[in-house]
């Protein structure tokens, strides 16, 4: 299929990165008055990165924290989820959505996700409830929101707390609402790679005052108020532990990127949506290749641009596909492969190849192309150029 505008490009000269941060002079201000102001830790910042965030999002509470895993762990003990508990989530995520679940000491039940949008399906939910179900964790694959509505009712009707993984979803809307405002808990990530970064973060959102106390306590080694609280005028030094809590606190120095960071979120978030026109138009109407959709109802914050390859179809496989693209310069990822087929669910749960049979086909055919706010029109035609020739030099 040739396209003149992407035709006889030579190889980019240097290597595109897949996804670094947006860093700029703001933050990096913001850091050194961190670092100049005595105070490096959960303090002042965190507090307005949290204030910022509640603002953005409409929600009532946020608790900042050094990661989504300790989040979504935070979550389930908080609820009192535990041995004996089941917790429906999906296959088509990264392993820590599982691996806290395990660490609760509760029951992961993965099932299967749509073809259209790589997300849970609430048939599958709602098929797998049983009477020791207790919580939902809803991953927004690639920024694409789940539909809310349909697990939201499955939840309601058999009493399940509903856990949104957001790690992917900060700046995504479902029918109006922005991911954040709508369950009982929602979880964010600000590692590295996110659209929005604190070098290594999250945060959880909830609007149950009682469960902000429980998190905001459990994250700092179950004290009832934080150190800068302590040591502010007026403070005292006395504390109480009220539970055995866990070690999840942001620093200052991480929300100082995080203030930032969000301030210029909805502005990245449109350069995003441009670069994934821009793939769109160069990589539609090839047979070989599916493209991602948009949400009927919602806006997409397009924190992943994942291709579906028929490799079927051609005389290589992904791996190779992968490598060719490496020697035109340019870097991609595979997101994901399914949890259950890792080695460790396999051995310790069962879970053997077919079980998830469209986690695994969408997964066997998947590449994550390079997609960040720094990405010039340039570097996604050099993507597009060396996709379609990699893909028009080995049609089988
Ligand atoms: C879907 C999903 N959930 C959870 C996490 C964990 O996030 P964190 O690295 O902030 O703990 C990630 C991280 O990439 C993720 O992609």
């Amino acid at each position: 299929m040739p396209d003149d505008r992407y035709s006889n490009r030579s190889r980019r000269e240097s290597m595109l990165p897949f996804s670094p941060p947006d860093i700029g002079q703001e933050e990096i201000d913001e850091v050194v008055d961190s670092l100049r102001s005595g105070w490096i830790t959960t303090g002042p910042k965190t507090a307005r990165f949290e204030q910022a965030l509640r603002e953005y999002l409409g929600c009532e509470n946020v608790i900042a924290l050094n990661s989504a895993t300790a989040g979504l762990f935070l979550c389930l003990k908080a609820l009192g989820i535990g041995p004996g508990d089941e917790v429906i989530t999906t296959p088509y995520t990264f392993a820590a959505t599982v691996n806290i679940i395990l660490h609760a000491g509760a029951v992961p039940v993965l099932v299967d996700v749509r073809r259209e949008d790589f997300n849970l399906d609430p048939i599958r939910v709602k098929e797998a409830v049983t009477k020791r179900t207790r919580a939902v964790i809803p991953v927004h694959f690639a920024g694409r929101s789940c539909d809310m509505d349909a697990i939201g009712a499955i939840a309601k009707r058999h009493d399940l707390a509903v856990i949104e993984d957001a790690a992917h979803a900060i700046g995504s809307e479902y029918r109006g609402r922005k991911i954040g405002s709508i369950s009982r808990f929602t979880v964010f990530s600000f590692h590295a790679v996110k659209n929005l970064t604190t070098g290594e973060g999250g945060a959880v959102t909830t609007n149950d005052g009682g469960m902000a106390d429980r998190l905001r306590a459990m994250a700092l080694h179950g004290m009832d108020k934080d150190a800068w609280k302590r040591f502010a005028p007026g403070g005292r030094w006395q504390y109480d532990i009220v539970t055995p809590g866990y070690k999840y606190n942001m620093m200052d120095l991480q929300a100082a990127l995080g203030i930032h960071q969000l301030r210029k979120l909805d502005g990245n978030l449109i350069k995003r949506k441009n670069i994934v026109d821009q793939y769109r138009n160069g990589l539609s109407g090839i047979p070989q290749i599916a493209l991602p959709g948009d949400p009927a109802d919602g806006r997409h914050c397009w924190h992943l641009f994942p291709l579906l390859i028929d490799f079927a179809k051609l005389k290589i496989d992904r791996d190779r596909f992968i490598e060719l693209l490496q020697q035109e310069n340019i870097s991609s990822n595979v997101h994901y492969l399914p949890v259950h087929l890792f080695s460790y669910y396999r051995e310790t749960l069962g879970f053997k190849p077919g079980d998830l049979p469209v986690a695994e086909d969408l997964s066997a055919r998947e590449i994550t192309l390079p997609l960040y706010t720094r990405m010039t029109p340039g570097d996604v035609g050099d993507v597009i150029c060396a996709v379609r020739k990699i893909l028009f030099n080995n049609i089988k």
